[in-house]
């Protein structure tokens, strides 16, 4: 064992105590956010009982989010600023910690992944070992396959996940490899300009706006300037959400609390909610080419499934995509993922137990699952219907098994997933998802309603 059981344990423990630590979003660490999670019993996602007929897992593919990592060098410039104004207008003495307080963070390691992140990855790998044990073991080395971004903190959390794995399963070949490196699979939504048009349309963040235009906003940055002892306004709302994500990051990576006593849980939920207004706009349902610029990613899964479905030999038993936080909300897009409950300025209340949650969806680690199962022919009722009945899909989403939107059925048939996803599959071409439609005079002589389309175009 690489980790002993003994740090995965204290690292649990750092989330009991005085203040609530699944409230960051994106800066919430996957202990934090899914302290819950049982103890796997070994192969419990190997088969399932549909209607009597016994299916079994053929292949799992899953998209899993970086671990906990060290802050970004633009983060460390903006947080040293931040103690200055601090220390210039201070009037409580109870922070007065924060004139001495010096940064821990190792420079050279800027986003890279920290221990936690590590211990996360470790063992949420160690858990998809336990419950795939049996479709696992003995594993050729490139049966198991890894793909990752090109940053330090995917291909670490690939190496640690990995490890993660190994340390229940025997492989044939044990040697040590690196994942692959494609960013056009988990990176999909960079160089995108048609995705960068839409994002900086501000319409996008209507309802963020709105949100931060409220008085939840307005009072939290009084109040917390109050609790400062501040005598001027002086911190912008944008000060208030970060001494939020300074805290979560000092817990994160040098576990310390320092910074979090200037926020209360009740505003921390606020904050959050202001988080996940951007995010749910932004980054899934702002605009359909959030969900489209995942195609590369669906397909390369879908062709692996496929090629067990068509009878073809099975390529790879389990395929690991390790990303960032937009291939997440991109996928969630795909798959109609928290579509139904959309988040509004004006919900707050109402949506304090909703199903979009930064902090859980799309916390560090946070990952997906999609398992075939492939289930005995001519056994069970719903499998003399047609061939591709024969396949279900299970997913599941931050280790619990969860409905897919997007299928109309629970189970999930392959067939039926396959397509409702077919355009995503069949017919990706994500340079025509990201071009920009250009409408100019010169393509638009002779038709009327081009010009038409141009003028009004032109207006808005
Ligand atoms: C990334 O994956 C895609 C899809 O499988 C493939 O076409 C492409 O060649 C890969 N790129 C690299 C750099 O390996
Ligand atoms: C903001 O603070 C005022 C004054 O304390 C209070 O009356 C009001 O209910 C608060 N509004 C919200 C949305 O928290
Ligand atoms: C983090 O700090 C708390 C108290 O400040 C301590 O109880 C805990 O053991 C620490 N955890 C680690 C992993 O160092
Ligand atoms: C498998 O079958 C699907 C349709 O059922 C087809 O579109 C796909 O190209 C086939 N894939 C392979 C790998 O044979
Ligand atoms: C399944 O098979 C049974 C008996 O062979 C038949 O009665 C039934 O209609 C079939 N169901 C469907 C949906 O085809």
């Amino acid at each position: 064992m690489l980790f002993p059981c003994g740090i995965l344990i204290l690292y649990i423990l750092i989330s009991v105590s005085g203040f609530r630590k699944d409230l960051f979003s994106t800066r919430t660490s996957y202990f934090w956010a899914h302290s819950n999670v049982r103890e796997p019993q070994t192969n419990e996602w190997m088969s399932v009982n549909i209607d009597g007929t016994p299916c079994t897992a053929q292949h799992v593919s899953t998209l899993i989010r970086h671990g906990a990592a060290y802050p970004n060098l633009n983060f460390l410039r903006k947080l040293s600023d931040l103690q200055k104004t601090i220390r210039e207008n201070l009037g409580n003495i109870q922070f007065s910690y924060i004139d001495t307080w010096v940064s821990r963070y190792p420079k050279e390691k800027a986003y890279h992944l920290n221990p936690l992140g590590m211990n996360e990855q470790f063992s949420i790998g160690n858990r998809f070992g336990e419950r795939f044990r049996k479709l696992f073991e003995g594993s050729k080395e490139l049966s198991l396959n890894f793909l990752s971004s090109n940053k330090d903190r995917t291909t670490s959390s690939a190496r640690s996940f990995m490890n993660g794995i190994r340390d229940v399963i025997e492989f044939v070949e044990d040697k040590e490899v690196d994942p692959y490196i494609n960013d056009s699979l988990v990176r999909f939504y960079e160089d995108c300009p048609k995705l960068e048009k839409v994002t900086n349309d501000p319409r996008l963040l209507y309802e963020l706006r709105t949100f931060l235009d409220s008085d939840y906003i307005k009072n939290i940055t009084d109040s917390v300037q109050r609790r400062l002892g501040f005598s001027d306004n002086i911190l912008s709302k944008n000060d208030i959400s970060f001494i939020n994500l300074v805290c979560a990051s000092e817990l994160a990576s040098v576990n310390s609390t320092e910074w979090c006593d200037m926020i209360k849980d009740s505003e921390r939920e606020v904050l959050e909610y202001a988080q996940d207004l951007e995010d749910y706009y932004e980054r899934m349902y702002g605009h359909p080419v959030m969900g489209e610029i995942a195609c590369p990613l669906v397909q390369d899964m879908f062709s692996d499934m496929d090629h067990i479905v068509n009878g073809s030999s099975v390529r790879h038993r389990g395929k690991f995509y390790f990303g960032h936080s937009s291939t997440m909300t991109s996928f969630y897009a795909v798959f109609g993922f928290f579509k139904e409950q959309p988040l509004q300025a004006n919900k707050f209340k109402e949506l304090r137990e909703r199903e979009f949650m930064g902090s859980k969806a799309i916390s560090f680690s946070s990952n997906i699952a999609l398992t075939l199962y492939s289930c005995a022919p001519n056994a069970g009722q719903f499998n003399n219907k047609t061939v591709d009945r024969k396949y279900i899909i299970q997913m599941f989403v931050n280790e619990e098994k969860v409905k897919i939107p997007i299928c109309g059925e629970d189970p999930c048939f392959y067939g039926e997933l396959r397509n409702r996803l077919s355009n995503m599959i069949d017919m990706c071409d994500i340079e025509s998802v990201c071009k920009i439609q250009d409408l100019n005079s010169a393509s638009c002589i002779g038709s009327f309603l081009c010009l038409l389309l141009l003028i009004i175009h032109r207006l808005l």
